[in-house]
């Protein structure tokens, strides 16, 4: 709801009420609408301040209230009351003023922010664009190029920049309120005329076909299928071209458009879904809300190589100390050059404090004797990684917790190494680790609740999103990466080509195909692993080259890397580069060749694979795995399997993430395709619906936040 006071006597002011950000639910737009009426209609009242409770201004539209049916004042006609008010109204901006917030403050006469507040139209996120008179007004106030990029791009300004841009009349380091109140009562009485943004004409620069051909160009790059930003330049494009009625008649349209898409829903789910994921909890029935994490003020990295370095820039940018060990002379000097290079590159280009000196490199791991959390980074080997925790164990002060970055390897198995099982769990970062926003918390089944919430919050501290997971292996991400990918080479072997594959996943709006991604880790990486399992076997044709433990295996990738061909780092893989290091992928004729050639050798008659059957068999593998995990308790909710694909995996964020993506195609009909290409290749296992899967089509397709109903009852049951 909104509040009304009387300040000085002559200032009415409107206090938005509804936390933790003030959004505009009906209640405070119905709040508003009243209040606004009541300050006009009292003649002692000459000035109106509007601002918002404990701190924040308003973080736009109450977006748990779109699913539902629209009660309450609309926003534009309220927006439309504010403007053409006959007595000078100041937003007071504190905090924050996103979306329809920043629109409401638009529909002011004046804004005045304070320092520390942020500014933006992050709509485009949701899948929208800004739909009370966003579009319109701010190009007529900032002009077409600026407002472009602030609706395009959903970025939030400070208030210095909302003021160099004109966004803002005043900055204050002081009482924002406060300042809005003397600043109501300075212009009591002038005219407004000058004042209603709505009026104001829009800005036409002579090259406007061309800015808006280099905008559409933009968001056509970096939206991969997504709508939204492409619709927000058609809604600017309209505050040049049209009257501002009929500006607002078109921005009305758009929005509705997007308002009924499924990207949007997809979009307003992860964003809800991405806030879930920190209300943890665990198979064994640890939960964030009654686990206390430990203070950590001291942290260690084992193994300075590609992912130490990045997690010991993170942890230091972070405000820990670090100690940073690595044994290899030669690594150790390579890693305190990279590491400072990107301590370097994030002060410059985020503004991160430079933090050269929380970081105390060593080459003994006796250095770490007094710190409070360990994260070892070593090698992906067992024996190696059993070595080193075994040691940590015995050097380390009581009470430490012990973390490893294992990419899959069992945690469990870890733990027992060590004194106290229950300090260890994994945090499975990803390349690059300053980078990569998801840090998956890999608990085993002895890792205490407070380790978890530990490891948890320093995810957070980190500037990650972290996600708790149980212990199998590959955890989440990784377990789901391989019946993806095990399909990806299946259809090789059937007809298709990488080429076809990646550009079916990224039309889909992958922002790689799985074959680019495969060059660009490495495929000895996945071929060490195999190797291990006993899966790579000496070259042999027919039939059984193609079967490991009674199910159908693919051996091209172990082919490639006999032939040296890792990806990116040879500068050849399943595409070529003009050199080894390159990143240009191009379709290499040598590999068709191989291909046909092996199929020949395995009796494999090439036919034609159409997109569906691509797009299928990749999604629906993987997705079915998804529900295994779900099945097996090992992520709590689909929320936590979309956000660890969407953040780690590349998935598009308008298609919600692969759970969402699920629903949204209909879960029967995923157990329909499921089940005709299991006819078709019986020894597959991974293309065998699971239980939960079919449980869920046959109750129906209920709605995504239903389905930890189902989940939650005994899963021996499923
Ligand atoms: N509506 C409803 N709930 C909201 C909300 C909103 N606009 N914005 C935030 N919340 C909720 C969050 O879901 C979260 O709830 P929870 O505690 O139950 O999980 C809580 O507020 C706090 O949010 P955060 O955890 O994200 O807190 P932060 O301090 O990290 O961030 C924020 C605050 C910057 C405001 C961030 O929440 C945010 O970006 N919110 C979305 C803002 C936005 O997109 N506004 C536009 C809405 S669409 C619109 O206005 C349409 C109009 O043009 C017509
Ligand atoms: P890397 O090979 O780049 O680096 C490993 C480093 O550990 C080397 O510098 C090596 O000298 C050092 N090392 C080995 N034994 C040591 C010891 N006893 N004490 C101190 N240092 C020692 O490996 P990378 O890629 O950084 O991987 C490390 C771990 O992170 C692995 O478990 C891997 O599975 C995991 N991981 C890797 C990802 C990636 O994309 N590279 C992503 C996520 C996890």
């Amino acid at each position: 709801m909104a509040l009304y006071s009387r300040v000085s006597g002559s200032v009415g002011m409107i206090t938005l009420q509804n936390p933790p950000v003030n959004a505009l639910s009906a209640a405070v737009r119905q709040g508003i609408v009243d209040m606004m009426h009541r300050a006009l209609s009292e003649p002692e009242v000459k000035s109106v301040v509007i601002c918002g409770q404990n701190g924040k201004f308003c973080g736009g539209a109450d977006i748990r209230e779109f699913g539902a049916k629209m009660t309450g004042p609309p926003l534009v006609p309220m927006v439309h009351l504010i403007e053409a008010a006959s007595k000078p109204v100041v937003a007071a901006i504190e905090g924050i003023a996103l979306g329809g917030g920043l629109e409401l403050a638009l529909s002011c006469h004046y804004r005045i922010a304070h320092s520390k507040a942020t500014l933006g139209f992050p709509e485009v996120a949701l899948g929208l664009l800004p739909g009370a008179g966003g579009t319109q007004r701010l190009p007529r106030l900032i002009g077409v190029p600026a407002a472009l990029d602030l609706i395009t791009t959903g970025r939030h300004v400070t208030a210095a920049e909302a003021r160099q841009l004109g966004i803002v009349d005043e900055v204050t380091d002081l009482n924002a309120v406060d300042a809005a109140v003397k600043f109501a009562q300075s212009v009591t009485g002038k005219s407004l005329d000058a004042r209603r943004i709505s009026t104001y004409p829009c800005p036409r620069p002579p090259d406007l076909d061309a800015i808006f051909e280099r905008a559409m160009q933009q968001v056509r790059r970096s939206a991969r299928g997504a709508i939204a930003p492409g619709t927000c330049v058609q809604a600017v494009h309209a505050a040049v071209t049209l009257p501002y009625a009929k500006g607002m008649e078109r921005e009305r349209e758009l929005f509705s458009l997007l308002f009924t898409s499924g990207q949007a829903r997809a979009l307003q789910y992860y964003f809800f879904a991405q806030r879930a994921v920190s209300r943890w909890s665990t198979a064994n029935g640890a939960r964030w809300d009654t686990s206390k994490p430990r203070p950590v003020r001291k942290a260690a990295v084992i193994g300075l190589g590609t992912m130490g370095r990045g997690i010991t820039v993170s942890l230091a940018q972070a405000g820990f100390s670090v100690v940073a060990v690595e044994t290899q002379e030669q690594q150790l000097s390579e890693a305190k050059q990279a590491v400072s290079g990107m301590l370097e590159r994030g002060a410059k280009r985020r503004g991160v404090p430079l933090a050269h000196d929380k970081i105390k490199y060593s080459c003994s791991v006796q250095a770490v004797a007094d710190v409070d959390l360990v994260i070892e980074a070593v090698f992906e080997d067992m024996a190696l990684k059993k070595t080193v925790f075994q040691q940590l164990s015995a050097i380390c002060k009581p009470g430490v917790l012990l973390c490893t970055n294992t990419s899959g390897l069992d945690i469990d198995e870890l733990a027992s190494q060590t004194q106290s099982p229950e300090l260890v769990v994994g945090m499975h970062f990803f390349a690059p680790a300053h980078v990569m926003q998801l840090l998956e918390v890999v608990y085993g089944p002895r890792s205490s609740p407070e380790v978890v919430a530990t490891a948890m919050q320093m995810g957070k501290k980190m500037g990650k999103v972290s996600v708790a997971v149980g212990n199998c292996r590959g955890f989440v991400g990784n377990r789901m990466l391989k019946p993806y990918l095990e399909q990806a080479f299946f259809l090789l072997e059937e007809g298709a080509t990488p080429e076809q594959v990646d550009q079916v996943l990224e039309e889909f709006g992958f922002a790689m195909g799985v074959f680019k991604v495969s060059d660009l880790s490495g495929l000895d990486v996945g071929w060490k692993v195999r190797k291990s399992d006993g899966l790579v076997s000496p070259a042999s044709t027919g039939t059984s080259a193609r079967i490991r433990g009674g199910s159908r295996y693919s051996p091209l990738g172990d082919l490639l890397c006999e032939r040296g061909r890792f990806g990116q780092k040879t500068g050849r893989g399943w595409y070529q580069y003009d050199k080894p290091g390159g990143r240009v992928a191009k379709p290499d004729p040598w590999l068709h060749g191989f291909l046909e050639e092996y199929r020949a050798q395995h009796g494999l008659v090439a036919r034609h694979i159409d997109h569906q059957e691509v797009l299928e068999r990749c999604l629906y593998a993987l997705i079915n795995e998804g529900f295994q995990i779900l099945q097996d308790g090992i992520a709590a909710g689909p929320e936590d399997i979309d956000v660890i694909y969407v953040l780690g995996y590349g998935w598009p964020r308008h298609r919600g993430g692969p759970m969402f993506y699920a629903g949204q195609v209909g879960l029967d009909k995923v157990v329909e395709r499921l089940e005709h290409y299991q006819q078709i290749h019986p020894d597959v296992p991974g293309l065998q619906p699971c239980s939960l899967l079919r449980k869920l089509a046959a109750s129906g397709n209920p709605a995504i936040h239903k389905w930890r109903e189902v989940i939650q009852k005994p899963r021996s049951q499923l």
